[in-house]
C-alpha cells in the first residue's frame, strides 16, 4: 500500500464518517482514570484569547470545542478542517450553530490559506496520518503569524500497549503503515518540528484506562478496521478474555501515553 492508497482509505473509509473515532473517544471517556478530561487539559494549554484567529487542522468530529463550548471566548475566530469531507461535515453539524466556527475540507499538506493569518494552529493527534510529514509542518508553520504557535498533540511508544499486546497474542495484525509514533511520536515529535520551529515543548498528560465493559473495547478494537486486521474467531477470544479479566479483578488496566506538543 502506498501512501497514496493510505490516504484514500483515511478519506473513504477510517474517517469517512465520525462512528470509528466516536467509539475510540468513548472509550477514553468512560475509563480513563486522571478525573481531568484531555480535551478540558489541552484547552487550559491552549490559552486562547478572545479574537484570536484559530486554526484546527485533522478537527475529527470537533471534539475539543464540543468539549469546552461553555468556556468559549463570545469573539473566537476559528477555522476548522479535515481531509475527510465527512468529518468536516460532522463538526459542522455540532457547531454550525455557532457563528464563531466556520469550515473546510482540505489537506493539511496544502492548506488552502494565505501566509500568516493564524495565532495558534491546532493539530490534534492527526500528523502521523500525512504522508508528508515535514511539509504540512511547514504549512502549519507558514499560515502562523510571527511568534504564533503549534499546539501538535499524540501518543508516546507505550501508549495502549496492553492492548496490542492482547490482540497480537490473540493473532490479530497490524498493517506496518500504521506505526504512528515511529512517524509522529512524543519522542521524535522534537526533532519533527524542531526543523521549522526554534522552540518545541512536550507537555505529557498521564492517565491510564481502567475498562469495565468488555463490549465498548471490542468497539474500540473494531473501530481500527484496516488498520489492524482481524479474523472473528481473534475477536471472540479477545472478548472472552477481557471480560475473564473483569470478573476476576474487576477491569482491565491499560497504560497510556501521550500529551501536546508546543512549538513555536
Ligand atoms: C485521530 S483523528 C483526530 C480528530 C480530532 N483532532 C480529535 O482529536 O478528535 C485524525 C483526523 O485527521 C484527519 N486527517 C488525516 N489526514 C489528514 C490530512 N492530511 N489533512 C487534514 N486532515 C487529515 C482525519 O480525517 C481525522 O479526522
Amino acid at each position: 500500500m502506498d501512501p497514496i492508497s493510505v490516504q484514500n482509505y483515511l478519506k473513504n473509509e477510517q474517517y469517512r464518517q465520525g462512528d470509528h473515532l466516536d467509539a475510540r473517544i468513548q472509550l477514553h471517556r468512560r475509563f480513563s482514570v486522571n478525573p481531568t478530561v484531555y480535551f478540558e487539559w489541552m484547552y487550559d494549554i491552549l490559552d486562547l484569547q478572545a479574537g484570536m484567529p484559530i486554526l484546527e487542522v485533522g478537527c475529527g468530529t470537533g471534539e475539543i470545542w464540543r468539549t469546552n463550548l461553555p468556556r468559549l471566548p463570545d469573539v473566537l475566530p476559528v477555522t476548522m478542517l479535515d481531509l475527510s469531507a465527512g468529518m468536516a461535515a460532522a463538526a459542522r453539524a455540532t457547531l454550525n450553530h455557532d457563528a464563531r466556527f466556520r469550515f473546510a475540507a482540505a489537506d493539511a499538506q496544502h492548506l488552502p490559506f494565505s501566509n500568516g493569518q493564524f495565532e495558534q494552529v491546532i493539530a490534534n493527534y492527526m500528523l502521523y496520518h500525512v504522508p508528508d510529514i515535514p511539509l504540512a509542518v511547514r504549512e502549519l508553520r507558514r499560515v502562523l503569524i510571527p511568534g504564533g504557535r503549534l499546539c501538535a498533540a499524540t501518543n508516546g511508544r507505550t501508549h495502549m500497549i496492553e492492548l496490542h499486546d492482547l490482540m497480537q497474542r490473540f493473532g490479530l495484525r497490524v498493517s506496518q503503515q500504521y506505526d504512528f509514533t515511529a512517524r509522529y511520536g512524543l519522542e521524535n515529535a522534537p526533532r519533527i518540528l524542531g526543523d521549522c520551529f526554534d522552540h518545541v515543548e512536550v507537555v505529557p498528560f498521564v492517565d491510564r484506562l481502567f475498562v469495565t465493559d468488555a463490549a465498548a473495547l471490542m468497539d474500540y478494537i473494531r473501530s481500527m478496521v484496516g488498520i489492524w486486521h482481524f479474523d472473528p474467531e481473534g475477536l471472540t477470544g479477545i472478548e472472552q478474555w477481557v471480560a475473564g479479566e473483569i470478573r476476576d479483578k474487576g477491569g482491565f488496566t491499560i497504560h497510556k501515553s501521550g500529551g501536546v506538543v508546543l512549538a513555536w
